[in-house]
């Protein structure tokens, strides 16, 4: 039996895993280097080629932040010699764990597991970090559905605590056991949910994202007075429009209309000022323009 099924990870640097880390965006290489952190060997890949690159000097600028306040000991570079990029699918080769972090489509997610699922080893657990798409359909594509799980990280990966951890019809306890193992491994405090549309988190945070939307549409203030409520009268720590630019404009849309499809409840509908910014290319810090604009100051 693998080390990792049902015992806690104990240190950094003991019991090192192989993680393959598919889609090299804003969440995989978050995950691919808090594995590396933790001293897991990992192979990252995305079928965009050009982000691999920007992915690794992100990582390193992140793991930087981290060491210059002390709270990691490796030097960056140390870090990043555990992180391997491919460009190609089929070079991500035998792991003890895949996770999936790529865009949140169901049909792209089935396609990739199918393939996934010819590549990994029997022992191996098969991960999705999506943020709203059904863990069970998912894990429709796979031989054994029992080492299928949803492993949801949040962004930033490297800083935010919490690991959302869902279990399909069909996921063993054992593989539940060995993902909470892995995730408090990373440093992380797992919380496990069944498979509901949204699992916990989104389920809340959506209509909240969306009524703030809906004031900024309906000229109830401006994005930034809206955003300052929630801080101030409602000591959130991030405004709910500065938030969903973090998030990602196209991201929250998708969570949004899946949660719109499975529970048909007009709370989770994309507002259409959302539909309008995500369409004319306005998908928040990542195009530079969201609810705010980026990079000029
Ligand atoms: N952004 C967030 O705050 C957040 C938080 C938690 C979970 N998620 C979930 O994580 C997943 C990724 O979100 P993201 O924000 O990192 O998206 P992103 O758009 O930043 O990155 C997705 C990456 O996946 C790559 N990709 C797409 N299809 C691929 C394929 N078939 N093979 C390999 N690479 C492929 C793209 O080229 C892109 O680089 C989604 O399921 C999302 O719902 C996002």
């Amino acid at each position: 039996m693998p080390w990792w099924r049902g015992r806690p990870v104990c240190c950094p640097g003991d019991d090192r895993l192989k993680a393959a880390v598919i889609g090299a965006g804003t969440m995989g290489r978050g995950i691919a280097q808090v594995f590396a952190q933790s001293g897991h060997d990992v192979v990252l890949t995305d079928m965009n080629q050009e982000v691999l690159p920007s992915a690794l000097k992100n990582i390193w600028d992140s793991l930087e932040r981290l060491r210059k306040k002390s709270l990691i000991e490796e030097e960056p570079s140390q870090v990043l010699t555990r992180i391997r990029t491919v460009k190609q699918i089929d070079e991500i080769g035998q792991n003890d764990i895949y996770i999936e972090a790529i865009f949140e489509k169901l049909n792209a997610k089935m396609d990739l597991f199918r393939i996934i699922d010819r590549i990994a080893p029997k022992s191996s657990i098969i991960a999705s970090n999506t943020s709203s798409i059904s863990i069970n359909l998912l894990s429709t594509t796979v031989k054994a559905p029992g080492r299928f799980i949803g492993m949801h990280f949040f962004n930033p990966v490297p800083v935010m605590k919490l690991v959302e951890i869902i279990k399909a019809e069909r996921t063993e306890q054992s593989t539940v056991e060995s993902v909470v193992a892995i995730a408090r491994g990373l440093g992380k405090e797992p919380v496990t949910s069944k498979d509901f549309p949204g699992f916990i988190s989104n389920r809340i945070l959506m209509p909240i994202l969306k009524e703030a939307m809906l004031c900024l549409q309906e000229g109830v203030s401006t994005a930034q007075e809206i955003d300052r409520t929630a801080k101030l009268g409602l000591n959130h720590p991030m405004g709910p429009l500065e938030l969903s630019d973090f998030i990602g404009l196209d991201v929250v849309m998708d969570i949004m209309e899946v949660l719109y499809t499975e529970f048909g409840e007009e709370r989770f509908k994309p507002p259409i000022i959302l539909r309008n910014m995500v369409n004319s290319g306005m998908l928040g810090r990542k195009s530079g323009i969201g609810f705010y604009r980026y990079g000029e100051e």
